[in-house]
Formats: structure tokens, sequence, C-alpha cells
């Protein structure tokens, strides 16, 4: 009787713990309802095809090959216009993956562009560590191209708004 309530007890509290990780997992998706809610679209297109804020300013960053430093570019000079990816940049030695929200945050689109795995599905916290730190939703460090930006989280909204918006090409 004892070992029952035992383990009766054990198995409510494995059943609480994995709910709180579904609602805490839930919590972490990108919503892009909410995401476009608040993103400022022009910022996040001008970030992506030409790496300039709306307002000018060019986004810093580390890593990214020579020639970006040069003559500068945004993620299209490499994903492509319609962030499909699939590209080989100039000096680069690695294929981009595509970026647009579905291929980031849709159900576990398996792909990437190295031999490393797929990827888990992106939330915005990883989309962070990406774009800051290079470091993929796989945990594997991104190729040197992929440049470290330095890149607020109110600019991080605005991209991700305009990757979602690529979708609907
Ligand atoms: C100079 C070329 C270049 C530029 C510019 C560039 N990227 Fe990348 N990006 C890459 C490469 C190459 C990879 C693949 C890295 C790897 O898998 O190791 C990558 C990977 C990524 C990934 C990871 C996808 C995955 O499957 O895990 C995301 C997201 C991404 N880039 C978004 C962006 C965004 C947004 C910008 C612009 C702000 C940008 N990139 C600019 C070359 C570039």
């Amino acid at each position: 009787m004892k070992i029952n309530k035992w383990l009766a007890t054990i198995l409510m509290l494995v059943i609480a713990i994995s709910g709180l990780v579904a609602i805490a997992m839930a919590a972490e998706a990108i919503d892009p309802g909410a995401i476009l809610d608040k993103a400022n679209l022009k910022n996040g297109e001008s970030i992506y095809n030409t790496g300039k804020r709306a307002k000018g300013a060019h986004l810093a960053f580390t890593a990214g090959p020579n020639w970006l430093h040069v003559e500068g570019g945004g993620c299209a000079e490499c994903h492509g216009k319609r962030g499909w990816g699939n590209t080989m940049p100039t000096f680069c030695t690695t294929r981009t993956p595509p970026v647009t929200y579905k291929y980031l945050a849709g159900n576990g689109y398996p792909f990437t562009a190295r031999q490393d795995g797929s990827h888990p599905v992106y939330t915005m916290r990883a989309f962070k560590t990406l774009m800051r730190a290079g470091i993929k939703s796989n945990g594997y460090e991104a190729d040197f191209c992929m440049p470290r930006y330095r890149i607020s989280v109110d600019e991080l909204r605005d991209l991700m708004g305009y990757l979602i918006k690529l979708d609907d090409d």
C-alpha cells in the first residue's frame, strides 16, 4: 500500500513537471501575430536587404567574410532576397540555409546547411543567441561566414517580422 502511494506521488510529480516544461516551451515559441503587432517592418526590411537600419546606421558585426566589412550588405547578400538560402557566398565554405520564419520556427524543419544534424525550432531566444554569438539552435557554432551582429532585442523583433513577411511571397 505504502509503495503504491509513493509511486502515485512520484507519478503526479512527473506529470506536473512535464506539464510545466510544456507550458514553458509553448511560451517560448515565436508568436508571429505578437511579433507583427510590434515589429517595425521597414526597419526589419532595411536590415535584411542592406545591413543598415531604416535610419541609416550600419549594424556592427564581427566574423563574416572580409568583403562584407568592406562593401557592406545585408542578410539578402547571402541568404537571398527571398530568404531561401542555398547560395555559396564569395569566400565562404558553407552554403547558406533558408531563413524565413517557416524554416526557422515552423514545425522543426530539419535543414541546416552543414552536416551537424537537424535544427530544433528557433525561439526568439535562440535567434538572439545565433545572431549575436553565432551559436545555432542545435548548439553548434555557425560557420565564420555568418556574421555575429550587435543587434538590440527590438531590432531582432523587427527582423523576425520581416522573416515572417517573406513567407507571404
Ligand atoms: C556573408 C554571408 C552571410 C550573411 C551576410 C548573413 N548570413 Fe546567416 N548564415 C550564413 C551561413 C554561411 C550560415 C550557415 C552557418 C552554419 O550552418 O554553420 C548562416 C546561418 C544563419 C542562420 C542559422 C540557420 C539554421 O539553420 O540554424 C540564421 C537564422 C541566419 N543565418 C540569419 C541571418 C540573418 C537574419 C542575417 C542578416 C542580419 C544573416 N544571416 C546574414 C551566411 C550569412
